[in-house]
């Protein structure tokens, strides 16, 4: 990060934590670069990575600040970044009220997933501000070290992206639990059905990062065989309005705030 210094508030939860990991195993900070607080005290990064109690110290001795606590503890956050650029991981939380509550004269809103921790996160990024190109290409390869990363042109791509990629495995488990309930009760054993869904949701998506989701629905469609009718039966009963609804229903949220 070229002679910078990144301070994360709740560098030691989940996201704060798999993303320090990243930015260190990948070279683009090194550890006397980085700092994280919490309140706990209780770290599992070497002594290398400074752990502090006071988060407005951190804010003091970073040039960039990462939040990334949950909203709720947002709201007992005292930290003056006037002077400081600060980029939130907080679903929900608008540009508007961190700038208002920190001071920080710059704000980017970014919205990893929980698979930073496998480094195969998409995170929608957005500047509140006007950035260089510099510091463009920083915040793009710094989200770039924990898996693919875009600019989005305005703040309602973040809030409808919580709801989409905001929420990483928890649509193919919300599948994966459907294909189960469904089998168990067409009388399939449950350890069998278990392991069957598994294969759709892990082995299947794991394949699809081979192949063109779209044309592999062609491709199936084109066979009018067993999986055509399942997936015609999806189509006649509107998939689609149903992912809809829930995608606008957790933009809402992510919308009227937290
Ligand atoms: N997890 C996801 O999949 C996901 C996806 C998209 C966006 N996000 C966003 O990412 C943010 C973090 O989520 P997470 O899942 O990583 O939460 P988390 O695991 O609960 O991590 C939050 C961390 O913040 C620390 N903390 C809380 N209050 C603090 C304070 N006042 N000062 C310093 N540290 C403090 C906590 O440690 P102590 O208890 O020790 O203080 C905890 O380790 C949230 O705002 C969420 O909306 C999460």
């Amino acid at each position: 990060m070229h002679n910078r210094t990144l301070g994360i508030i709740g560098g030691t939860g989940w996201l704060g934590r798999a993303i320090a990991e990243a930015l260190l195993d990948s070279g683009f900070i090194s550890a006397d670069r980085l700092l994280v607080s919490n309140r706990s005290g209780s770290s599992t990064f070497g002594p290398q990575v400074r752990l502090l109690a006071d988060n407005q110290q951190l804010v003091e001795l970073s040039d960039i600040v990462m939040l990334s606590i949950r909203p709720e503890q947002f709201r007992e956050l005292q930290i003056d970044a006037k002077g400081k650029r600060v980029i939130s991981l907080m679903a929900g939380v608008p540009a508007a009220a961190i700038s208002a509550a920190t001071g920080a004269d710059l704000v980017i809103r970014a919205m990893p997933n929980a698979a930073v921790e496998i480094r195969q996160s998409f995170t929608p990024w957005y500047s509140a501000g006007s950035l260089c190109e510099r510091d463009r290409a920083l915040v793009q390869r710094l989200f770039e070290c924990v898996g693919a990363a875009d600019e989005v042109p305005d703040e309602d791509c973040i809030d409808y992206l919580s709801a989409l990629s905001g929420t990483g495995p928890a649509f193919p488990a919300m599948l994966y639990k459907a294909l189960v309930g469904q089998a168990v009760a067409a009388g399939i054993p449950p350890a069998i059905a278990q392991r069957a869904a598994h294969g759709v949701v892990v082995g299947g998506g794991q394949l699809l990062a081979r192949h063109d989701p779209l044309q592999i629905i062609e491709t199936l469609m084109a066979y009018r065989g067993v999986t055509a009718a399942a997936l015609q039966s999806m189509a006649d009963q509107n998939i689609e309005a149903v992912v809809g609804r829930a995608l606008q229903n957790g933009a809402d949220v992510a919308r009227r705030g937290m």
